[in-house]
């Protein structure tokens, strides 16, 4: 009968339509061309009239079963449809968590940087003040009350920069001594320390630089005497080059110490057998110190009868090449990336 062949054919075609569609749009038109009021089943419907009244509940049944099964394949692929969209989505979206990320650069201390503060820090720990004076100076503090007075042929060693005949760049940090001392208005007890830049009129080598780093430290009191100075160095040196080291002081001279001293570290490299770094002596020259000069702390009002004092000085490059096994001064002044990098 033509009726059924056509609804097999309505059947064939929509299975055909629906399978390629490939979005949820285009299936609810498709489904609206079969289903829809004036789709492919309407028109089939309206044959029913034509029908003999015994076929129509055959007729009505077999078109309902056709559209269910037209209904089914919608469904099928409208759950096809939905998955590759879901799909898509995840695969638009998905984190490749193997390709390599952004690199951000942080940087570092400066080497100069992280041995002041780790000098300054064990001092720190043994009660001392960190004090700061300018690095433009006066003739008076930077040489006069240091017992350094004008045409003494010690200022020789300390050329340097004038700004005029009295204001010069300093050449050590032994001038905050003099302030300090000046400051304290009571004139009682002082444990300070001052790191700080220096300057020298010199030509830059691998040893000398016209401007360097110095930490001076200085002690004043009534009962202070040669062994606290030792202890304190000593202290020091283990602090910075390894419990295992000695110390060992050589007579010297400096204007504004009496005794003075220079002191040499055992070698942290060959533990004193004898090595380049220490040119076979097994000693290393670290520092200068001594007890204050009596003028020194006349000239700033201290009382000699009733005050002494200790002071050292070093210099901070000498130290950290030193430790790192640094051949050249001038590396921690031409600011090459790849030097600072290594001491992070
Ligand atoms: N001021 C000296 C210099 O620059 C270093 C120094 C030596 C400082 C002995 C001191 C000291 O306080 O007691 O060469």
């Amino acid at each position: 009968m033509e009726v059924y062949e056509k609804l097999d054919q309505i059947k064939l075609e929509a299975e055909g339509h629906i399978r390629v569609v490939k979005t949820l749009h285009a299936l609810n038109e498709v489904k609206s061309k079969y289903l829809g009021k004036k789709g492919s089943f309407s028109e089939v419907m309206k044959l029913m009239k034509d029908l003999p009244k015994e076929d129509k509940p055959h007729f009505g049944q077999v078109t309902n079963e056709a559209k269910q099964v037209i209904l089914k394949y919608i469904d099928d692929q409208k759950l096809l449809i939905e998955e590759a969209i879901v799909n898509e989505q995840l695969a638009s979206e998905t984190i490749d968590v193997t390709m390599p990320g952004k690199k951000f650069e942080t940087g570092n201390v400066h080497l100069l940087t992280k041995v002041r503060e780790e000098i300054e820090d064990l001092f720190i720990g043994m009660g001392y003040e960190v004090m700061e004076g300018p690095e433009i100076e006066i003739d008076e503090y930077n040489f006069e009350k240091l017992n350094l007075p004008k045409d003494h042929p010690a200022r020789d060693m300390q050329d340097t920069f004038y700004i005029t005949d009295e204001t010069l760049l300093r050449t050590h940090t032994s001038p905050v001594q003099v302030r300090t001392m000046l400051d304290n208005d009571e004139k009682g007890p002082i444990k300070i320390i001052c790191p700080g830049k220096v300057y020298r009129r010199d030509d830059d080598d691998a040893t000398h630089s016209h401007q360097f780093m110095q930490i001076e430290v200085l002690v004043v009191d009534t009962n202070t005497s040669m062994a606290d100075l030792k202890g304190t160095l000593l202290e020091t040196a283990k602090k910075l080059f390894g419990e295992k080291r000695e110390i060992r002081l050589r007579p010297s001279y400096f204007p504004f110490t009496e005794p003075s001293v220079e002191v040499d570290v055992s070698c942290h490299n060959c533990n004193g057998k004898g090595c380049n770094i220490c040119k076979g002596t097994g000693w290393i020259e670290i520092l200068g110190a001594g007890m204050v000069n009596d003028n020194v702390l006349e000239a700033s009002g201290y009382d000699s009868k009733k005050y002494q004092g200790f002071a050292l000085g070093m210099g901070v490059e000498r130290i950290a090449m030193l430790k790192y096994g640094i051949n050249d001064i001038r590396l921690f002044y031409t600011n090459d990336i790849r030097f600072n990098k290594q001491f992070k």
